[in-house]
């Protein structure tokens, strides 16, 4: 690994937190093989290359770690300026952040994960020397665009999101971090953002056959899927082509696979 001071201006600096998540690792992977820099908060230096390392095994490219950099530490136990340090020379910064699905993880602390990494990483692009940053969040589409344009949910529907905002933490907190990016950060300068909202989840390597819709087009149960190597595969074409960060900033564009039969291998 190398420090980032050796940058290519003709490649992008990326810090990806919940970067060793089963979509995060995508993310990392896509944008170094593509020749960026990549920055990491993770928890665990060794989980994340180990995490790497298993996906070069179903992957004819092995991935070059020389322009990762790893910083092991629990985002949110950063100060403001460790924070601030990390998104002064970068071009992008994504969350593929999510609660560990145990006890722990959906009902103790923090329960805010997602909003409270949300709010430090836009402050500290906003505060710091660099404003050019996107910010780039994975959500879901369980989560309504607080800008009204999705469709009416049914009643059915309603009322699975009302238990689900009242009972699992982890649904409030993806409101609450959409509801802060449109209402805090606003939606007409300042810092940049997007949250990709995919639909049900699968693995498997990327096919990048999926479609980004302005608002859900399908409902809550059963209307598709989405391969969280596609999620990640758009996440990083948002980061490198500028039309692309043109057309979907300040939007919630919601992520389906464009089969259904999209296969399970990871
Ligand atoms: N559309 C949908 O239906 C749907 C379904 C599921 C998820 N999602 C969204 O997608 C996002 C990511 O999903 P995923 O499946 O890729 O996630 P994942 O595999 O569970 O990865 C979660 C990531 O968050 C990190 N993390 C968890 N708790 C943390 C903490 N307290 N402090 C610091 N880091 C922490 C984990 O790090 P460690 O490796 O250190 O644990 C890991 O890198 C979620 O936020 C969720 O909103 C949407």
């Amino acid at each position: 690994m190398s420090s980032t001071s050796t940058i290519n201006t003709s490649t992008t600096t990326t810090l990806v937190v919940g970067a060793t998540g089963a979509t995060g690792k995508w993310v990392v992977k896509m944008l170094l093989d593509q020749g960026n820099h990549v920055k990491v908060i993770a928890r665990s230096k060794d989980r994340m290359l180990s995490v790497l390392q298993e996906l070069d095994s179903d992957d004819t490219k092995k991935t070059s770690t020389d322009h990762l950099t790893v910083t092991e530490a629990s985002l949110l136990d950063l100060s403001d300026e460790e924070i601030q340090e990390q998104v002064k020379d970068c071009d992008a910064v994504v969350s593929c952040l999510g609660h560990t699905v145990d006890f722990k993880g959906l009902w103790g602390h923090p329960r805010k994960l997602v909003t409270e990494a949300v709010q430090r990483l836009t402050t500290a692009i906003a505060k710091s020397d660099n404003k050019k940053a996107k910010f780039l969040l994975m959500g879901s589409d369980g989560v309504s665009n607080p800008n009204g344009q999705d469709d009416p949910r049914t009643r059915g529907e309603r009322t699975v999101l009302f238990l689900l905002r009242h009972l699992i933490p982890p649904h409030a907190d993806n409101e609450a971090a959409a509801a802060y990016l449109h209402s805090s950060l606003g939606t007409s300068g300042g810092v940049e953002w997007c949250v990709v909202r995919p639909t049900d989840l699968i693995n498997g390597p990327p096919t990048g056959d999926y479609t980004l819709y302005d608002k859900p087009p399908g409902g809550l149960f059963g209307a598709g899927v989405a391969l969280r190597s596609n999620v990640a595969h758009a996440m990083v074409a948002l980061i490198t082509n500028p039309e692309k960060w043109a057309q979907y900033k300040f939007q919630m564009p919601s992520l389906y696979d464009n089969t259904k039969k999209a296969e399970e291998t990871k």
